[in-house]
């Protein structure tokens, strides 16, 4: 499938943007099951503990960043009666969400088509957020940050799971391993489509922590009027939950 790649206000998509849209076209059929897999089942762990970390309460609206299949939703609206706007550029990953979510009312679960970089809500309009997987796809992280702490209301929490790459030398050398051969090994066996997840995945969540560290990361946020920022790696450091709330001040 085809997709249509969202353009800046010049009308260009940049090429990281392209190839994000290009990649989760073909996914969405088998992403929840296989996603889990690849992990060694450990990310529906770690969404597990995103959620917590943003403690949803009941009447809140809280938004739901980069949600694909709407996975991170679904865990939202399980822990309390608060509604979720979910919002994700991949027609294709939110077909998938529509789908999850056929039964539940609309008063609880808003599904939209938009990018993080340029979200078309109020400053202030959410009492939470959450983002998953997002930052390795946008060009500036910083300036995506701001705009996602911009729609936060003052005090409010948020929360992200990314990839990491383990600090310790032995579990750093086996996600390495893992990465360059049991990865694109175990996507060329699921599928044409996966194997290209799977040869993507190590060099993208590399290349991302060369060109931002997590140190730098954290900069982002406190920069974007976030703050009590905790970094949580989880299982060795493969999986990173980072979760803030947005200063009382509360800037935008
Ligand atoms: C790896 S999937 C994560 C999906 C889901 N949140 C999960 O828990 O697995 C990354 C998602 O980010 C979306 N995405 C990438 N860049 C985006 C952007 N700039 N704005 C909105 N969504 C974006 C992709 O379409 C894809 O659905």
């Amino acid at each position: 499938m085809s997709e249509t790649a969202p353009s800046d206000q010049h009308g260009v998509a940049s090429p990281r943007k392209r190839e994000a849209l290009e990649l989760f076209a073909e996914l969405p059929r088998r992403y929840d099951a296989l996603s889990a897999a690849l992990s060694f089942w450990q990310d529906p762990r770690w969404r597990r503990a995103l959620v917590s970390a943003v403690a949803p309460r009941a009447g809140e609206r809280v938004l739901d960043v980069a949600t694909g299949t709407g996975m991170v939703a679904a865990e939202l609206l399980s822990r309390c009666e608060c509604s979720v706007v979910a919002v994700d550029q991949s027609p294709a990953m939110l077909a998938a969400a529509r789908a999850r979510f056929a039964g539940e009312p609309a008063s609880r679960i808003e599904l939209l088509q938009g990018q993080a970089e340029t979200l078309p809500f109020a400053d202030r309009s959410f009492d939470a957020l959450t983002f998953t997987y997002l930052l390795r796809y946008v060009d500036d992280p910083a300036a995506t940050v701001a705009e996602l702490a911009r729609v936060l209301r003052p005090g409010g929490r948020i929360a992200s799971l990314e990839f990491g790459v383990p600090p310790l030398a032995p579990a750093r050398w086996a996600w390495r391993f893992y990465t360059a051969v049991g990865l694109p090994t175990l996507g060329r066996l699921a599928s044409r489509e996966w194997a290209e997840v799977g040869r993507f995945l190590g060099p993208s969540i590399r290349g991302f922590y060369e060109r931002h560290p997590v140190e730098q990361i954290v900069g982002y946020w406190r920069r974007a009027g976030l703050e009590d920022v905790v970094v949580r790696r989880m299982s060795l450091g493969g999986g990173v939950v980072i979760s803030a709330r947005k200063s009382a001040a509360g800037g935008a």
